[in-house]
């Protein structure tokens, strides 16, 4: 398969590379990378990566280093909904690890792994900035807060009826 965004998109993506001074696109390599993910089935792969380091013309290297570090960044396949579990301090206190637990039992997978229905991906990550919400995890673009087994079980039968 050949990796190309859409014209539309190309276009959205030059805009954004327009917003920096010539010799400084590399500045433009996080909200990229964050379109390609989107665009490329929810994770980067190594021919995604480069592709958009092409298009900001730095060195493959130089994306690989920012899609490795941060765990917004997938660079494995991962399901259509990724649990981002947070397991730092105060989550870990208010007992995250009792919920990582529940969702690996429940779902049958283990941290990193995908459900055989490709609907779910366990992903403990480090404090996302809503401590005060703990215990807390990231899913898509929302924060679903102060969890517990109830609101995980609704949660997946929520996912899993609009799967249906
Ligand atoms: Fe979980 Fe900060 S410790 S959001």
């Amino acid at each position: 398969m050949k990796i190309q965004f859409s014209e539309e998109k190309l276009k959205e993506v030059n805009e954004l590379i327009a917003h920096y001074p010539e010799g400084k696109q590399k500045s433009a390599l996080i909200p990229l990378l964050h379109i390609a993910q989107g665009e490329f089935g929810g994770w980067l792969d190594v021919p995604v990566m480069d592709y958009v380091a092409g298009l900001l013309q730095i060195l493959p290297i130089e994306v690989y280093e920012v899609a490795t570090f941060y765990s917004m960044f997938n660079t494995k396949p991962v399901g259509k909904h990724v649990l981002e579990v947070c397991r730092t301090g105060p989550c870990m206190l208010n007992g995250s690890d009792q919920i990582i637990d529940y969702i690996k039992e429940k779902l049958g997978i283990s941290e990193g792994e995908t459900t055989p229905d490709g609907l779910f991906t366990l992903k403990p990550a480090e404090c996302l900035g809503a401590c005060g919400y703990a215990p807390m995890m990231q899913l898509g673009k929302t924060y679903r807060e102060h969890l517990t087994k109830e609101k995980i079980d609704k949660l997946i039968a929520e996912v899993r009826g609009a799967n249906n």
